[in-house]
């Protein structure tokens, strides 16, 4: 039967892609792409980069399909609704790719960072019926894990939680009583701007490339500096990865 492998390729740094992950590379007959509208070139690139740098012998071939437009709802529940519509869509055309391949062939999805952490893909092949594969999952280095590496913190206070949540979700249900340390991921609208004063602040942006930016510090006191380093570096380069660490300052 035919297999996919879904593979973590860590956060941007290709020294960040594993021994593990270079083996899973070197089985794969074919490496599928979603090709998103406007997507950033440079990940494209990196992906190949990591291809022609990682794979020995002959090169697996590349198979590319348009990645379905994500629609935008007004409403939570709208919003909720469009998700579900772009994964079923999403989900056909990967069973199109999959099928395309022969039935004892191999196929792999190369995926930023770690598979598991704010990447669809495991569900939406979940979603398959109409083709017959296994799927194995490769981990990979994390945004969250590169950031701390880089700001060289740990992510948790001794014995403590982390909360790992979304820009949008910070905005809107600010931080839980008895959370001290929150990793923001996903936040186009710059949501520390929201979180108390009593918070440090690890921000980092393209973490892991030529292009890393990191500030820290009290978050009153950095918040303009972030958001003026992040304009800057978004209208230079066109597109923005960044991801923070809030800190409850110990008193
Ligand atoms: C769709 S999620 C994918 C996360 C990925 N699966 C991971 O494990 O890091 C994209 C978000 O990850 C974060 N991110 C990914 N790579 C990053 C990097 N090199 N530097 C900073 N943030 C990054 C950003 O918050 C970005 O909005």
């Amino acid at each position: 039967v035919r297999t996919v492998l879904l593979i973590g390729i860590g956060a941007g740094d290709p020294e960040y892609v594993t021994v593990q992950a270079i083996a899973a590379l070197n089985r794969a007959d074919a490496i599928f792409v979603l090709e998103k509208a406007g997507e950033e070139a440079d990940l494209i690139a990196l992906r190949r980069e990591i291809v022609a740098r990682y794979v020995e012998g002959d090169p697996p071939r590349f198979v590319a399909a348009a990645d379905p437009p994500r629609a935008r709802g007004a409403t939570p529940e709208a919003q909720r609704e469009a998700v579900a519509t772009w994964r079923a869509r999403r989900a056909e055309v990967c069973a199109g790719l999959i099928e395309a391949l022969d039935p004892h062939e191999v196929g792999a999805f190369l995926l930023w960072g770690d598979p598991a952490l704010y990447d669809g893909m495991i569900d939406v092949l979940g979603a398959i019926s109409s083709v017959e594969f296994t799927i194995e999952v490769v981990p990979g280095i994390d945004a969250p894990s590169a950031l701390c590496a880089r700001h060289r913190i740990p992510m948790n206070r001794p014995g403590g939680a982390v909360l790992i949540t979304t820009g949008r979700r910070l905005r809107d249900d600010g931080i839980p009583d008895g959370i001290d340390d929150v990793v923001v991921m996903l936040d186009p609208d710059l949501a520390f701007r929201g979180a108390p004063d009593e918070f440090d602040i690890y921000w980092g942006a393209y973490v892991g490339t030529p292009d890393e930016l990191l500030v820290a510090g009290p978050v009153r006191a950095v918040e303009e500096e972030i958001a003026r380093v992040r304009s800057e570096a978004r209208a230079r380069k066109g597109w923005m990865f960044d991801t923070y660490l809030l800190r409850r300052r110990a008193h």
